[in-house]
């Protein structure tokens, strides 16, 4: 086996093949004067279980494009079989057709990946299940709620665990379960032109005195996090901290969160984001390609 960091592993590659004890490798990457990507393999390719790992942060388009690449030059190269790592999968939330003619991105994606020859698959917590169907061959989905319960148990007394939205509640009752505390939900809408966040619903439970562990798998605007932060400060909250994986971090959220009274930001190293405590997936990225 072999893992080939790309150019946007930001450096897992290392980690996960010292969990595995194989060895790793860099793709050469430049950018033509034109802007298109030029991608150069490791020698090492002819009949070799290749791993790629490539996160497809910004700019998006072209770490997808560079990740279509490697494939395709692993397969042309005769590797063996072809795994792809995309710690963080970006388009994953347009999982479906929200108004008439729109490009379904999340089922695009996948179909992509399969047609440059990626025949197994590794993502960190997307932001659904259900699109991989689509995906002919294995997928392994890490769970990296085991890693951030067990960091942020160290700064929290009294915890209360919230979703920031409906589709969190599975997330938040599995990280409740290990910091053994109650959770609870809020219910946003996001306006479809502006993509401002709004509270819809009343919050369940108290708040009052508590320090609030808000979890979601991404922060992008951080609008979603930061307006329920509002939400349960002025509820009567201790403090609240943000759980997320993938630090996004678009359009100045750290400050949109800390102005909202964010006190802490957990995240993964799925994205280069430095700002906040970053957790290191390695191991549980080794542990799913053992499965597969
Ligand atoms: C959406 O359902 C996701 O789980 C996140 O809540 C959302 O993408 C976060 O986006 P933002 O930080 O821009 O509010």
């Amino acid at each position: 086996m072999i893992i080939i960091g790309g150019p946007a592993s930001n450096g897992l590659e290392d980690s996960i093949a010292k969990a595995l004890n194989e060895k790793s490798a860099k793709v050469v990457d430049k950018l033509f004067p034109d802007g298109e990507s030029y991608i150069k393999m490791p020698d090492e390719i002819d009949g070799e279980d290749v791993v790629l790992v490539q996160s497809t942060y910004s700019p998006q388009d072209k770490h997808i494009m560079e990740l279509l690449l490697m494939a395709d030059t692993a397969r042309d190269l005769n590797a063996n079989s072809i795994t792809a790592v995309v710690p963080y999968m970006a388009y994953m939330r347009q999982d479906r057709r929200f108004t008439n003619g729109e490009a379904v991105s999340a089922q695009a994606m996948l179909r992509f990946m399969n047609a440059a020859g990626i025949t197994s698959l590794v993502v960190v917590q997307p932001h659904k299940s259900t699109p991989f169907t689509a995906f002919h061959g294995n997928v392994s989905l890490v769970d990296p709620i085991p890693l951030q319960a067990k960091a942020v148990s160290k700064i929290i007394s009294d915890p209360v665990v919230l979703a920031p939205d409906k589709g969190g509640i599975n997330r938040a009752e599995e990280l409740a379960g290990m910091l053994k505390c109650k959770f609870s939900h809020i219910d946003k809408v996001r306006d479809s032109v502006t993509w401002e966040v709004k509270v819809e619903a009343p919050l369940v439970g108290s708040f009052e005195g508590k320090d609030v562990v808000i979890v979601d798998d991404i922060i992008s605007t951080g609008g979603t996090i930061a307006q329920a932060a509002r939400e349960v400060l002025s509820r009567g909250a201790e403090k609240v901290i943000a759980v997320a994986t993938h630090l996004v971090m678009a359009n100045g959220a750290r400050d949109r969160l800390k102005g909202a009274g964010v006190s802490e930001i957990f995240g993964i190293n799925t994205v280069p984001y430095q700002d906040a405590k970053i957790l290191d997936i390695g191991s549980q990225i080794a542990a799913s390609l053992t499965k597969i």
